[in-house]
């Protein structure tokens, strides 16, 4: 089914943002999605329009958001774990700083760069995790809790700042634990299970606000 609705996916080039720029084509979208490097699964089906863009490259966003106008849906997906070690203690200065530019910052920019590449009543989604959750922390995993952490700071200010004024609702969410190169193979859930449920939140999105909301739309503790 064919719809005049577009969508703008940031970091596509496997894994959970693939997996969207699959589910909304197929669901009619036009879809925008972007790589790191080539991609040759995202370049493989047809009806999507590939950029390149970093979230941690101010100048390859700005080309980004010059290139896109009157979108309905921005998705920022991109995201890495960290050093291995995830630890607080054992983190140098340039983990902390790559896993925060990429996880947070990085995201944060994109997203309010690309503000007015968005429509009125528009939907700025960040792929957070529960992780982030510090209600819900038991600890661990501490460079990736306290960048996702950070991420959903930063995007609830954006909401509050900047978004509201134009009537965008800006989500936060959190796909599960999905099956992809940094979920592992033992996670529950399949990368279609997962972006099956989370177009379903993005297509009934659009009241201005804040949202932090797991891939069944169920809002999670902050
Ligand atoms: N899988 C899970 O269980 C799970 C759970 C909670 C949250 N998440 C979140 O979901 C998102 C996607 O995760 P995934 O499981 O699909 O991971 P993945 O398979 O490792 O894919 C990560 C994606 O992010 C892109 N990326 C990384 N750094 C980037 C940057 N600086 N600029 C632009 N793109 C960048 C990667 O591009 P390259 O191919 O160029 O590296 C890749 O497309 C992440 O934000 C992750 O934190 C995942």
């Amino acid at each position: 089914m064919a719809t005049d609705k577009s969508i703008l996916i940031i970091g596509a080039s496997r894994g959970l943002g693939l997996g969207l720029a699959r589910e909304f084509a197929s669901r009619g979208w036009r879809v925008l999605a972007t790589e790191r490097s080539r991609s040759d699964e995202l370049h493989a089906f047809d009806g999507v329009e590939v950029h390149i863009a970093d979230v941690t490259d101010a100048g390859s966003i700005a080309a980004l958001a010059k290139a896109a106008s009157g979108l309905d849906v921005v998705f920022v997906n991109a995201g890495v774990m960290g050093a291995a070690h995830q630890s607080s203690d054992k983190a140098t200065a340039e983990e902390v700083a790559e896993v925060m530019m990429t996880n947070a910052f990085g995201p944060v920019r994109t997203g309010r760069a690309l503000l007015p590449s968005l429509r009125e009543g528009g939907t700025l989604g960040f792929m957070t995790s529960l992780m982030g959750s510090i209600a819900d922390s038991s600890g661990g995993y501490e460079l990736y809790r306290a960048s996702k952490a950070a991420l959903n700071m930063l995007a609830k200010g954006l909401s509050e700042q900047e978004a509201k004024a134009r009537d965008v609702e800006v989500l936060a969410m959190h796909p599960g634990w999905v099956k992809t190169d940094m979920g592992g193979s033992a996670a529950p859930l399949s990368v279609e299970e997962s972006v099956a449920g989370l177009a379903d939140v993005i297509e009934a999105s659009g009241g201005s606000g804040f949202r932090y909301v797991d891939y069944t739309g169920k809002t999670l503790p902050f």
